[in-house]
């Protein structure tokens, strides 16, 4: 079967107005903002507020790469969520967006892919393009990661924010520009490095759960440092090696953003010079699912994203999970501020 290209065609973000430094939480934590800055390269996050959920930061995102593309809510026909923190179990919260945005009967559904999900969602909206079952997916990437970290954890408390992306698919006018391929992959034997333990159905919500602080995420850094310096290479070498591109045909790499030393450290192995590696990091902390369409956002505001870029994405997280996606940009249109 002959597939049709797919191009990202635009992006559109939100974010949190609440800023929170290292100092403020050095306040309630025991930590510093030159530890925190030096072991991870994060100054600084954006939080919600209380109330607030995933989905109200993905509608607004949404609703942002639907006005830059100038179409309405009801000409797509696809809505694919990524998120580690939606706003339920159930209903979805592609649904939550649906509602918001006013996608009424559009197709909608949630992917858990943890912080790999943007990269997940994206090959699966890219297969329904490229087929021909659908023409325009919306592809959100939203987290209220605030609401699921222990503020207590010194661990992992310093390193998550808050944030919200989203990209439209199309079909490309020619195989010049779009998706030109993906790596997936999952460790199974790392379940353990990265979770919520409780609150599913293993360990569902009661009294005992809820006093060991099981409803939070829990990580073991060291391991998943170092399982995200490995795959970090070995995907984008196989995304590119499947693709015939070489390291130096690309213009900008546009990691997931957890650690800016895992950030280096894979760009070193690689060989991209750090003018061709893109972080917000220092800004953001890790957003999860929103890590990579906020790099892409700012990117192309910034221009370093111009048509006929080549850019490689990566994504790493729980599961232990891993994708790279590898893209020649025509034009992104975003919202001019
Ligand atoms: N402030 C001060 N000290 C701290 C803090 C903190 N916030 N956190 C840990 N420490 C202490 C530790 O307790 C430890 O003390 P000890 O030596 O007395 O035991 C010491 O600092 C060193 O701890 P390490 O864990 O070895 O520190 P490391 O340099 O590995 O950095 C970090 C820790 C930042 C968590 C790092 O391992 C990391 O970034 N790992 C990857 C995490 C990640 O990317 N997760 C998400 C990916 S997937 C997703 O996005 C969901």
């Amino acid at each position: 079967m002959k597939h049709r290209p797919v191009k990202i065609s635009a992006v559109g973000t939100h974010i949190p107005a609440r800023v929170v430094t290292n100092d403020d939480l050095s306040l309630t934590l025991d930590t510093s903002d030159e530890w925190i800055s030096t072991r991870s390269g994060i100054r600084e996050r954006r939080i919600v507020e209380n109330g607030e959920a995933a989905s109200d930061l993905g509608a607004v995102a949404a609703s942002r790469a639907l006005e830059a593309a100038g179409i309405d809510a009801a000409d797509l026909d696809l809505i694919i969520v990524a998120s580690l923190s939606p706003d339920m179990l159930f209903p979805s919260t592609a649904s939550f967006i649906s509602a918001k945005i006013g996608a009424d009967g559009t197709p909608a559904f949630d992917l858990s892919a943890a912080c790999t999900g943007f990269i997940y969602a994206l090959a699966t909206g890219n297969a329904f393009v490229a087929s021909g079952q659908a023409d325009r997916v919306l592809v959100v990437g939203a987290e209220a990661v605030s609401k699921m970290i222990d503020w207590t954890d010194r661990g992992t408390a310093v390193l998550f924010g808050d944030g919200a992306g989203a990209v439209l698919l199309e079909p490309a006018d020619s195989r010049d520009e779009g998706i030109i391929g993906f790596d997936l992959g999952n460790d199974p034997s790392g379940t353990e490095m990265l979770q919520l333990p409780a609150g599913g159905s293993r360990n569902p919500a009661t009294e005992e759960t809820v006093s060991a602080r099981q409803h939070f995420i829990k990580m073991n850094g060291r391991e998943v440092f170092k399982f995200a310096a490995r795959v970090i290479e070995s995907s984008a070498r196989k995304v590119l090696d499947r693709s015939g591109c070489k390291i130096g045909d690309v213009d900008l790499f546009v990691p997931h953003q957890a650690n800016i030393r895992i950030i280096d450290a894979a760009a070193r192995k690689l060989g991209i010079p750090p003018e061709r590696v893109f972080s917000n990091l220092e800004r953001y902390g890790n957003t999860s699912c929103a890590s990579i369409p906020l790099c892409l956002e700012e990117a192309a505001a910034g221009g370093r994203i111009t048509s006929g870029d080549l850019v490689l994405m990566v994504g790493f997280g729980a599961g232990l999970a891993w994708g790279s996606c590898l893209v020649r940009f025509g034009d992104l249109q975003r919202i001019q501020e």
